[in-house]
């Protein structure tokens, strides 16, 4: 295949250079930057999309939001508890690449509802509330010009109600959505199988719900599919290795040692760490270890909701190697305790925390004390650290996502029933943060590699197949790597199918003065990397370049 390594005009690096130093300090911890003080909604959801747009949305009966939509649109619904007549937006489509957005139109609820973008880049969007229960609504990029907008489907729904579900697509291109409140099952989108049945029942959501009232602490299980192609669950403080085609519990793990729960409204979170290839040589399944950090104590909701006694979050993570024969979890404590933390994987394999509270529980009005210092863990040294804090507080319904370009998009935070603009002192949210992390600081611009080109067919990095990349970078210091990660869809706290699969390099050559190649081989399987877009990030020195989109089958 024809491939050229293109010179990087110099004025480019300078640009960069100005870039950097003018938007961004150089003080450790990394930076903050507003981008918009309001975007017009709340980002309650966000699920980053192959053309660096991010499709943002809140939900359709919060009252009128900020932004109206175009041509005067409206959407009547009789059945609307906040406005039957709303002739405002509930999503916009945010463009990365001009920080501007344009209103979308959600025709139904979905509030507290999930997603995954599809092998093809569509986002699929499933359930919400009331008329949302069971729908399913669908987002494909589209060129600027086409001015494409949600598309509900009518020929195709969920089969049961989900409200609180969470979602993993699967190496076989499907989605399931498991749980929901008061949905004890799971079932697949899209239902293109024979002998798929409507939906499937899972004990183990049963099992795992607190009968208290409000209290179900098992909404959005945590879902991470593993390098054998099980699905792990964590719901409460139970887990299970499932294997979904058969219907069939493999394994129980141990149950996270502590006494808090660490899904809604005890909201936690969990984050699958990096699947590493190096070293495997194409032929072994990489080790796969989960880590859920923060939740609640029994009870926090109940007296955060009847009695407004806010009390104090968990401070723990748990780590397991779920991988192990005989896994345990090994318990670690963060700098502070947290309930809705979000927590990110950086391409260097880092894990950031950030978003949340010191108090309380998710829910309406349900928490006090901001956590405004997000946290930084590295996997390998197990060591925390405190990173710079942010303006806003972002409680419950706010969000994060992981960018192309390496820095973190924060938004959302309404703990009200509706909006509220005004209330103090947490009024709804409608601005967009960018967090840059340490390693987008100035004093690492000469470390940082630049992605000249993907020298693979059609951008393609095809299972088991070797591709290169070529690259520019001011100063080598040698520890390149090469590493895939999926856009995540975020909310609740919870970034479903965020993944980070680091690829085994087999070469790394200079070709040109400042220009290198780096040669990787393609994930080994579906169950390791599970087929769609992501973004590619050549990381050097612990510092990564911006990332191209490359669809890996
Ligand atoms: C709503 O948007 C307008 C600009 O269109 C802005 O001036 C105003 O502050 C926004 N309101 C809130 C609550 O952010
Ligand atoms: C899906 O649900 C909608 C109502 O939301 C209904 O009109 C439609 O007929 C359903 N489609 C199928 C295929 O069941
Ligand atoms: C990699 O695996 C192949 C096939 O199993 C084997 O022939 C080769 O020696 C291995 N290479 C290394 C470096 O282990
Ligand atoms: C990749 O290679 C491994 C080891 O040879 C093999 O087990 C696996 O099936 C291959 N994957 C694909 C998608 O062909
Ligand atoms: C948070 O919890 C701590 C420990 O229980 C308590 O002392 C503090 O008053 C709580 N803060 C709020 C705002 O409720
Ligand atoms: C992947 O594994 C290699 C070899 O063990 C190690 O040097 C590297 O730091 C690991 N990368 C990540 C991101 O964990």
């Amino acid at each position: 295949m024809a491939f050229k390594i293109k010179n990087v005009p110099s004025f480019i690096v300078f640009l960069l250079f100005l870039f950097f130093f003018t938007t961004v300090n150089s003080d450790a911890g990394g930076n903050w930057v507003q981008l918009h003080r309001s975007i017009g909604i709340s980002a309650m959801h966000m699920q980053v999309l192959r053309d660096n747009k991010v499709i943002i949305f809140d939900r359709t009966d919060f009252g009128p939001s900020n932004l109206s939509l175009p041509n005067g649109r409206c959407r009547f619904n009789p059945r609307d508890m906040a406005l039957k007549l709303d002739c405002t937006a509930h999503s916009i489509l945010y463009d990365l690449t001009t920080n501007t957005f344009r209103p979308l139109t959600l025709q139904t609820d979905a509030w507290c509802s999930s997603g995954a973008a599809t092998t093809d880049g569509t986002l699929i969007q499933t359930g919400g509330f009331n008329d949302g229960y069971n729908k399913l609504r669908t987002f494909t990029p589209c060129p600027e010009h086409n001015l494409c907008d949600w598309i509900e489907l009518q020929e195709q729904n969920l089969t049961t109600a989900r409200w609180y579900a969470s979602n993993q697509i699967l190496p076989d291109g499907r989605i399931i959505v498991v749980g929901g409140r008061s949905a004890f099952s799971y079932e697949f989108v899209p239902k293109s199988y024979q002998n798929d049945k409507s939906f499937y029942y899972l004990r183990f959501l049963r099992v795992t719900r607190d009968s208290n009232p409000g209290e179900e602490n098992n909404l959005y299980p945590f879902l991470h599919l593993l390098p054998d192609g099980n699905l792990f669950i964590f719901a409460n403080r139970r887990s299970i290795l499932f294997d979904f085609y058969r219907n069939r519990v493999v394994k129980e793990y141990p149950v996270i040692p502590g006494e808090e729960k660490r899904n809604y409204p005890s909201t936690g979170s969990s984050v699958l760490l990096p699947l590493n290839l190096t070293g495997l040589n194409g032929t072994r399944l990489p080790e796969a270890e989960v880590m859920v950090c923060g939740g609640a104590f029994p009870g926090a909701f109940n007296f955060a909701n009847r009695k407004k006694v806010f009390l104090e979050a968990s401070r723990t993570c748990g780590r397991i190697r779920v991988t192990d024969p005989e896994p345990e979890w090994v318990m670690e404590l963060m700098p502070m305790p947290r309930v809705m933390p979000d927590m990110l994987l950086l391409p260097n394999g880092n894990v950031i925390i950030l978003n949340g509270a010191r108090n309380g529980t998710a829910g309406w009005e349900n928490a006090a004390n901001p956590v405004f210092n997000p946290v930084l863990y590295k996997p390998g040294s197990r060591r925390f650290e405190l990173l710079a804090p942010a303006n806003t507080p972002r409680m419950y319904h706010s969000s994060a996502v992981l960018l192309p370009d390496g820095r973190i998009l924060v938004g959302g935070s309404n703990p009200h029933r509706i909006y509220d603009f005004r209330a103090y002192p947490y009024p709804t949210e409608l601005s967009l943060d960018a967090y840059y992390p340490d390693y987008m600081g100035p004093e690492f611009v000469p470390f940082r590699p630049s992605i000249i080109a993907v020298e693979a067919a059609l951008n393609t990095a095809s299972y088991n197949g070797t591709f290169s990349v070529t690259f520019s970078l001011q100063e080598f210091r040698g520890r390149v790597s090469v590493a895939l990660v999926a856009p995540s869809f975020t909310t609740h706290s919870f970034a479903m199918n965020q993944r980070v699969v680091v690829l085994a390099v087999t070469e790394v050559d200079e070709v040109a003065q400042g220009a290198y190649k780096v040669t990787a081989r393609g994930a080994l399987s579906p169950t390791v990397a599970p087929p769609g877009y992501y973004m590619l990030y050549i990381v050097h020195a612990g510092i990564p370049s911006v990332a191209v989109w490359v669809q890996v089958k």
